[in-house]
């Protein structure tokens, strides 16, 4: 629990008594296969429909305090499905920078685009770049869509960025740090993401912001994602509200009764 004039951290109740939203959500958004073929559909129409509920996520999403949303839309392991769905998945974001960037931009939004540009079309990594530029002094609300991304490249990149800092004499071996190596992250200067939403029923994190994961809530949703509404994310938090975040320490109670 917060000390009195504690500022309470995301979970915890303040002084008035109301739980303090998590300042960042992270969302695995999954299940755009099932919910097409559900309706005998073809899987690239799921992730059509997968579009619409992240436009639905990003307007709520504010509105519920929350300051940063990360999504994940397509893993370094996503390259091995069919020809024909890595296609209609590459065309995702400038299907959802089309319609929305302008409103985006103009309501403040920062939005930022994490993971390898490598292998990525021109045209695509001209999108994502322009979202980046026309947003960046933009600071209402911070969107961070994954994109190519995988967690352990993530981490694998920054250890080769510190070690060319290294090899130039720019740093000593010694000088690493658990925040100079988060700094060198494609998520450097973000907070750490308080809770995990999966829908879908699976209950993994699919090389998905590993290491920032370290004390993030995770919250499983039984959903899937092209349905998923703004009373989805609100019974997210909910769930998030109950859980005792202790970052591997006992509540004060526990610790006068072990004494
Ligand atoms: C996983 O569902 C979902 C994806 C691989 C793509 C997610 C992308 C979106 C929801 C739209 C993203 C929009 C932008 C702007 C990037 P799945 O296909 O694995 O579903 P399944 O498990 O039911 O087969």
């Amino acid at each position: 629990m917060a000390a009195p004039n504690d500022t309470p951290t995301a979970g915890e109740r303040g002084q008035d008594g109301q739980a303090h939203p998590p300042l960042h959500v992270a969302i695995v958004m999954d299940g755009n296969g099932r919910w097409a073929k559900r309706r005998g559909l073809p899987r690239t129409l799921g992730h059509r429909a997968g579009v619409e509920a992240l436009k639905r996520i990003v307007e709520a999403a504010p509105k519920l305090n929350i300051k940063w949303l990360t999504v994940f839309g397509f893993s370094t392991e996503n390259w091995s499905r069919p020809a024909a769905e890595v296609a209609e998945l590459m065309a995702l974001p400038k299907r959802y920078f089309e319609t929305d960037l302008a409103r985006l931009e103009r309501e403040g939004v920062r939005v930022g685009v994490i993971g390898s540009r490598q292998g990525l079309s021109r045209d695509l990594v001209k999108i994502c770049d322009e979202a980046e530029r026309r947003t960046v002094g933009n600071d209402a609300f911070f969107l961070t869509v994954a994109f190519n991304y995988g967690g352990k490249a993530d981490i694998v990149d920054a250890a080769r960025r510190f070690a060319e800092d290294v090899a130039a004499g720019q740093a000593e071996p010694g000088d690493i740090t658990e925040a100079r190596f988060a700094s060198l992250l494609s998520t450097g200067g973000a907070p750490d993401p308080d809770v995990i939403i999966r829908p879908s029923g699976e209950q993994r994190l699919s090389n998905f912001m590993l290491w920032q994961a370290a004390y993030a809530e995770f919250v499983f949703q039984d959903v899937l994602w092209p349905d998923y509404s703004a009373h989805h994310l609100e019974a997210a938090l909910a769930e998030f509200y109950t859980r005792n975040r202790r970052y591997g320490a006992v509540v004060a109670d526990d610790a006068l009764a072990t004494g």
